[in-house]
């Protein structure tokens, strides 16, 4: 069984999704804790579920370099197989990183290298392309610049919104990652050491 901790900032709908599918007996990876950078509202998902929670507040910490510290003492405590960047909106500090690189997976909402960051949807939209995606991929210390692991287009259709797309290309993100944290549970995907 695969030991997975989920990081978020928001609304965790991703999560939410991940945590279903981790429910399932058959599943390969449990999620084991899942943490924020702020008083996120998906925090509630790991209580609906019944799942330990931690909030690490950036703005409680007077550098990034304190914060990374305490973020990843709570991340040690939990002896994580693997982290989930699943809408966390902020760059992991480098001591983070060292610590735990290879097995930090992030979803994006974008084909990367198309449109990385934080507004790749927005980003995508504003480009006029007719087609964005959805992307995982490991975690290096840049922008959206790991490894891709999976990655699949999602067409922009006329009228669309930052909203409606984002819609159309939350659960292509979904189900990526359920995929992808699969393949590395079984061994499928091996991310190096
Ligand atoms: C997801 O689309 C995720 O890929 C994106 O934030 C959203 C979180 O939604 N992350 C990034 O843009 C990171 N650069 P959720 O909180 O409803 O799961």
């Amino acid at each position: 069984m695969l030991n997975v901790a989920v990081l978020i900032s928001g609304a965790g709908s991703n999560l939410r999704a991940f945590l279903e599918a981790a429910a399932d007996a058959d599943y390969p990876a449990r999620v084991v804790a899942v943490g924020a950078d702020r008083d996120a509202e998906g925090l509630q998902h790991a209580a609906d579920f019944g799942i330990p929670s931690f909030s690490v507040p950036f703005r409680a910490f007077e550098s990034r370099e304190a914060w990374g510290e305490e973020l990843a003492a709570q991340l040690r405590a939990w002896n994580p197989d693997l982290i989930v960047l699943s809408g966390l909106m902020r760059l992991l500090p480098e001591r983070v990183v060292n610590e735990f690189a290879p097995r930090i997976v992030n979803t994006h909402p974008a084909y990367l290298p198309e449109f990385p960051g934080a507004h790749g949807v927005r980003d995508a939209l504003a480009a006029g392309v007719t087609e964005t995606g959805a992307s995982v991929i490991v975690v290096d210390g840049g922008v959206d610049t790991g490894p891709i692991v999976a990655q699949e287009r999602v067409p922009v259709e006329p009228g669309d919104t930052e909203a409606t797309l984002h819609d159309r290309i939350k659960p292509v993100e979904r189900r990526l990652l359920i995929d992808v944290v699969r393949r590395i549970a079984t061994g499928e995907l091996e991310l190096g050491q």
